[in-house]
């Protein structure tokens, strides 16, 4: 029974005996009950190492999109969980802790961002995928970090666009394509606070390291980067290119798959700026922990539920933005 505690706090910790083999049983509950566990590239090595499916965030909504599975469990962040729920509304969509949000969903509340399409009723609204279900039943289509660029130049030259929530990715989109979309004043605070000297100083010390760095960065960092790109992508580089040495510039999860992939490779992630030597991790994704997962599949709960007129709102930017990415072989 689901105790009204949990349904509180969002999230179930209930203690695992120390006899429970934790990974061995969650692989046996996934079997028995038809699960599959995705996870994002920034949760714990420990839960990517578990997951059946590792992407980034277009490559998730994708697998979701295509899943026989009964039942999706995605260890990664709220609004993904949203993303998974609308692509398949007749599935069951475990997050393992509902508080897992992201400060770019936050950062653009439905009735704020409405007003501000109102105010702009000519434009075309581009929402990057980090947004609440609420948000992008506003939206005429969704983007994700992979298939932005490409999404925008798929619109006339001279179409009026409102972009959001993102000034930082809608920023580097703008400087990429030679559009002058309108932003919505978001960011994300993970990305936000890398730090320029740090980078800088590693660049010194690191000499032929090469700096990878994700679109939702400044644009202070991004004129630093060698390669900017989204998890993915900047995965791909690290595994393919000639350098020895990259210094990541995003959530430090991703080194975990970087040295997997490469392991002869050094890969250094970049300081923020609260601390000059420390990486920078996103305290939401880093909530997905393997007793929530283990307990989130035993219990199925806590599940995402999304109200039928937003799903069906919704499910039409989400469409638009992966036929499009079809097309265009992403
Ligand atoms: P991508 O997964 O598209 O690289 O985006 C990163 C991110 O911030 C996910 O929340
Ligand atoms: Fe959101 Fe930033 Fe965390 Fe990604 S890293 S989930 S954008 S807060």
């Amino acid at each position: 029974m689901i105790e009204k505690e949990w349904i509180e706090q969002g999230f179930i910790d209930e203690p695992i005996s120390v006899n429970t083999d934790v990974k061995a049983e969650i692989k046996r509950m996934c079997k028995e009950k038809n699960a599959v566990i995705m996870a994002h590239y920034y949760t714990y090595p420990k839960v990517q190492d578990l997951a059946d499916f590792v992407g980034d965030s277009l490559a998730l909504a994708q697998k979701a999109a295509n899943t026989d599975a009964d039942i999706i469990v995605m260890c990664g962040v709220h609004f993904m969980g949203e993303t998974n729920k609308i692509l398949c509304p007749d599935k069951t969509i475990l997050v393992p802790d509902l508080n897992a949000s992201c400060s770019l969903a936050e950062s653009c509340p439905t009735d704020s961002f409405e007003q501000f399409i109102k105010d702009h009723s000519d434009h075309t609204v581009i929402s990057y995928v980090n947004t609440t279900a609420a948000t992008k039943t506003l939206s005429d289509i969704v983007v994700t970090s992979s298939n932005a660029c490409q999404i925008v130049e798929s619109f006339p030259k001279d179409t009026k666009i409102i972009f959001g929530p993102d000034k930082n990715l809608g920023g580097y989109i703008n400087r990429i394509t030679g559009r002058n979309m309108l932003l919505w004043d978001g960011a994300c605070h993970v990305h936000e606070r890398f730090s320029v000297e740090g980078i800088k100083q590693l660049k010194q010390q690191y000499p032929n390291a090469k700096v990878l760095a994700h679109p939702e960065c400044t644009s202070q960092v991004a004129e630093l980067a060698d390669k900017i790109g989204s998890t993915a992508a900047l995965l791909k580089f690290s595994i393919n290119d000639k350098a020895q040495e990259f210094v990541v510039v995003t959530e430090a999860g991703i080194l975990h798959e970087m040295q997997r992939q490469a392991p002869q490779k050094t890969f250094i992630p970049a300081p923020s700026i609260e601390e000059p030597y420390a990486c920078n991790e996103c305290n939401h994704m880093k909530l997905i922990t393997m007793r929530k997962l283990y307990n989130c599949i035993k219990y199925e709960w806590p599940t995402i539920e999304i109200r039928s007129e937003i799903a069906e709102k919704a499910v039409r930017p989400i469409n638009r933005m992966l036929e499009i990415s079809k097309k265009l072989g992403l």
